[in-house]
């Protein structure tokens, strides 16, 4: 953050700044639409929000990849992402694993849930190894098939999660089935093998300890993610300003 950043001045100042959220995840909820009263609230002095909203964390202009970690993830996300990519440099695995499991779940952390293995792996696909992108996307369909060879059991937890009688969706059979047979299947599951849920009893990882992880193997742009007119800008830009009406 720069001098800068902290003395920018926030947008659309003197008016109130409606938030219409966005509707992906609405349907099939109690979530409440209530477009078309806000719609009728439209006056001189208030307007649809677009750009920076104090209610979150100031992003620099030119914000980085752990910049996200810090001001716009979830608590739970960070923490899953961090001690997955720690723990899979303690044990010294390659740093193109230890990059994929500091990014396998990325998209959950202020973008999209659903199929977040392919939303984190497009997301990223411009700025890391395509093997990197390959393990992120395909960790999803791969975490719902055992692999006893390496020790990969269906996960306890989806149990909890899902129901013991959740079948899976034919797609992700198909996806794990393929990404088995590609020679970078051992990077995907490494993904898999590192992605724990209940990791109270682990130290807090502090972002800065995967610093050189990501230097070495994440391409900042120099005009800061989502500025740099890459395939994926958008969904960085989406992130910084989640509240913009268009
Ligand atoms: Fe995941
Ligand atoms: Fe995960």
């Amino acid at each position: 953050m720069t001098d800068n950043d902290k003395d920018r001045p926030w947008p659309q100042a003197g008016r109130e700044r409606l938030i219409y959220p966005s509707p992906v995840g609405w349907k099939g909820t109690d979530f409440v639409d209530n477009e078309a009263e806000l719609l009728k609230l439209l006056n001189p002095k208030t307007v649809f929000m677009m750009g920076d909203n104090p209610a979150l964390p100031r992003m620099p202009e030119r914000p980085r990849l752990l910049e996200f970690f810090r001001h716009r993830f979830g608590d739970i996300t960070v923490r899953h992402l961090l001690v997955s990519a720690k723990r899979a440099l303690d044990d010294g695995l390659p740093e193109k694993v230890v990059l994929a499991c500091l990014l396998h779940d990325i998209s959950n952390g202020c973008l999209i849930r659903a199929d977040h293995g392919y939303w984190s792996a497009q997301l990223i696909a411009p700025y890391v190894d395509p093997e990197v992108a390959f393990a992120v996307k395909y960790h999803q369909a791969l975490r719902y098939v055992a692999d006893e060879s390496v020790g990969y059991a269906y996960p306890d937890s989806y149990h909890k999660f899902f129901g013991a009688d959740y079948q899976v969706p034919e797609y992700l059979l198909r996806d794990a089935e393929y990404a088995r047979g590609h020679e970078w299947y051992m990077t995907a599951r490494a993904v898999t093998l590192y992605d724990t849920y209940f990791f109270d009893d682990f130290p807090v990882v502090e972002p800065e300890e995967l610093e050189g992880v990501i230097a070495r193997n994440f391409r900042e742009p120099e005009e800061g993610l989502g500025f740099d007119g890459s395939p994926t800008a958008h969904m960085w830009r989406t992130m910084i300003w989640p509240n913009n009406f268009l």
